[in-house]
């Protein structure tokens, strides 16, 4: 089809989408999923919006969707390629054998008494176990809860508690860049806390052997061997949750967000078609790890609902060298690759040779996600990696709106980062001022007018903190708040530039400020901390932390280390600080606020307009930390 036609399709459908959402999501719903009882209504929404339920009274099941439906005419059809860490570790799994294995992990989780609504959580490495776990908890109508295996024993146990999961399924190890990840054991170590939990299964996926507790913990290769592989898929409702996961916010614990079943998955298959152009043939790479929002909509749940050969890969794009993806794209003939601006970012920094060894011929679109991408990574992207000849997607989206929300369409080609974004069927984006009304102006907060199909359904465990941290201004319209900035350029396109609470997006991972601070604050010798963001040139964002301390300790080394090292222990590597800036106090007002906005400014080198320091009780220190911040470099 020619780009125009294409364009047209577009437009004809979006405007349909908008005008008259009832028949267009009641078609689009007949088309993508297969329900085991018809809706009697497509939506239902609260006055204030902040709620909506889509097709009422459905049932269907997720996993039957991504499998059952395939069997007859892509039963052979290779759903999942998969590479290990080890390049020469590989696998391919054709969509019979994933629904067999799945059926059979089923029947492991009910013989450990996972029933419907059960939760379970999942630690693991990026492997094919990982997907089988996942479909099987769908299979039972069970709520998975995938955590991403860098997250530390603390952070671990902290959402084991919150989802009051009974079964664990882990894996001995995993790999990384050449190393071992003893995941059994951080999860050892998690469980000591956690009461409810009755079982965990095990995956033996290295040699290595792991200290299994008896009467606890079940090896899965051992389970899956007495198991039959006949299961059916149990009927759930439209609005049933398919899983928790856990994101960041900018104040408290990280926000189990729940997702429905149908109109989640509605909204990755609509995506998925329609944003990668999908073809039969295509064999399409998204290089999220399963543990993210991204794995479960565009690695999983969308490309398998529409019987899509997919790669999964365990390890890191730089492994054993920088031309590994170049090498499994040429190896495995991949069309469409899905990819974060932070990966483009690291890999540019190698250098353009490890571009020269392979062709990247059958690459046909590339997609990018999880925060603003740059000019120059973008035309590297659109230059190197694909000759001019790949359209670039920039989707934007969040864990919370289930899948993309913003987006270029994949016939354009555009010259230029950042044009002709496109919003999605049924998504209607607007900008609100600071005080969260409408308006023309061209830079504002980014707010969602109407409900869409894969909108999260709450905050597990905290209905309230739902509505208090998305739809504070439902009063006046009910509108969905993203917590993003965006603005319009002159060609009348949306864009995404970055968060507007105190949430960091470092290397594509949203980290709560206050989670840190939190984490910084737990060591004895500290007396306060307060992080923000500063422009990084691999992370996109990096850790700025400013740390006072009690009187009678001195900066050096080992505070360093052991301060790096909580943070670790209470969260996870990804959220050390990059930068530790010595202060004797914060700059705060006289009702004891910390002025982030300065710290900001100061972090980020921005020294002429702090802004105004009259309200401060300790304007003094903002100079004392113009002055020191020279010494720390960055
Ligand atoms: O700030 C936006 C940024 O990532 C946030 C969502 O993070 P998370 O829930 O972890 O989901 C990431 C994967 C969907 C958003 O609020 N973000 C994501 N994609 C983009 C982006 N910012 C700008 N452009 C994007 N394409």
């Amino acid at each position: 089809m020619k780009s125009n036609s294409i364009n047209e399709k577009y437009n004809s459908l979006y405007e349909w989408s908008i005008k008259d959402p009832i028949n267009f999501w009641s078609e689009q719903a007949g088309h993508f999923v297969e329900w085991m009882r018809p809706w009697t209504d497509v939506l239902k929404k609260s006055d204030d919006k902040t709620h909506a339920k889509w097709f009422l009274n459905a049932e269907l099941n997720v996993s039957s969707n991504c499998l059952d439906r395939h069997l007859i005419k892509r039963g052979d059809k290779t759903a999942i390629i998969w590479e290990g860490d080890d390049p020469d570790d590989r696998r391919q799994m054709s969509y019979r054998d994933l629904y067999k294995e799945v059926c059979k992990f089923s029947n492991v989780l009910k013989s450990l008494n996972v029933n419907k609504g059960d939760r379970v959580c999942i630690y693991m490495p990026n492997i094919i176990e990982t997907a089988v776990a996942m479909l099987a908890c769908a299979r039972l109508g069970a709520i998975h809860s995938v955590i991403f295996g860098g997250f530390s024993s603390n952070a671990l146990k902290d959402r084991i508690i919150d989802t009051q999961c009974k079964v664990v399924i882990t894996a001995n190890e995993g790999r990384r860049g050449g190393k071992n990840i003893p995941i059994k054991n951080i999860i050892d170590e998690a469980l000591i806390d956690c009461p409810l939990i009755e079982k965990v299964v095990v995956v033996k996926h290295t040699q290595s052997d792991a200290n299994m507790i008896a009467d606890r913990d079940v090896w899965y290769h051992e389970a899956m061997q007495q198991s039959s592989d006949v299961c059916n898929a149990e009927a759930v409702e439209s609005s049933d949750p398919l899983f928790i996961l856990y994101t960041s916010g900018s104040t408290g614990k990280p926000k189990g967000i729940l997702h429905s079943s149908a109109g989640y998955l509605l909204h990755c298959s609509i995506t998925f078609q329609h944003v990668f152009d999908y073809k039969e043939d295509d064999v399409y790479w998204c290089t999220a790890d399963l543990a993210w929002i991204t794995g479960h909509s565009y690695v999983l749940y969308g490309p398998l609902s529409m019987g899509a050969t997919i790669v999964l890969y365990e390890g890191v794009p730089t492994y054993p060298t920088a031309s590994r993806y170049w090498e499994m794209i040429d190896r495995y003939n991949v069309t469409t690759l899905y990819t974060a601006p932070t990966i483009l970012r690291t890999l540019v920094g190698m250098g353009e040779s490890y571009l020269n060894d392979s062709s990247r011929e059958s690459l046909r679109l590339l997609g990018s996600v999880g925060e603003p991408i740059d000019a120059d990574t973008w035309n590297w992207y659109f230059t190197k990696v694909g000759k001019k000849q790949c359209p670039i997607l920039d989707t934007w989206w969040q864990t919370e709106t289930g899948g993309i929300m913003l987006s270029q369409l994949p016939h354009m080609i555009t010259e230029k980062c950042g044009e002709e974004v496109k919003p999605m069927f049924g998504i209607v984006p607007d900008l609100v001022d600071d005080n969260e009304k409408l308006t023309t102006e061209k830079v504002g907060n980014l707010v969602i007018k109407e409900p869409w199909p894969g909108q999260m359904l709450t905050i597990y465990n905290d209905a309230k903190r739902f509505e208090e941290t998305y739809f504070t201004n439902r009063k006046h319209g009910g509108y969905y708040l993203a917590g993003d900035r965006a603005l319009y350029n002159e060609k009348g396109t949306l864009r995404v530039t970055g968060r507007s609470d105190d949430t960091l997006n470092v290397a594509g991972h949203l980290i709560g400020s206050t989670e840190i601070e939190a984490a910084l604050i737990k060591h004895e010798a500290v007396a306060e901390a307060a992080v923000v963001g500063y422009p990084h040139p691999v992370k996109g964002q990096g850790i700025y932390a400013y740390v006072a301390l009690i009187n009678e300790y001195e900066p050096d080394e080992s505070m360093i280390g052991e301060l790096l090292q909580l943070v670790k222990t209470e969260i996870s590597g990804i959220a050390k600080p990059d930068v530790l800036h010595w202060t004797p106090e914060l700059p705060k007002t006289r009702s004891g606020k910390v002025m982030r906005r300065i710290l900001r400014k100061i972090s980020n080198n921005e020294f002429d307009d702090v802004g105004d320091t009259s309200t401060l009780v300790n304007p003094e220190i903002v100079q004392f930390l113009i002055t020191s911040r020279a010494q720390y470099g960055v």
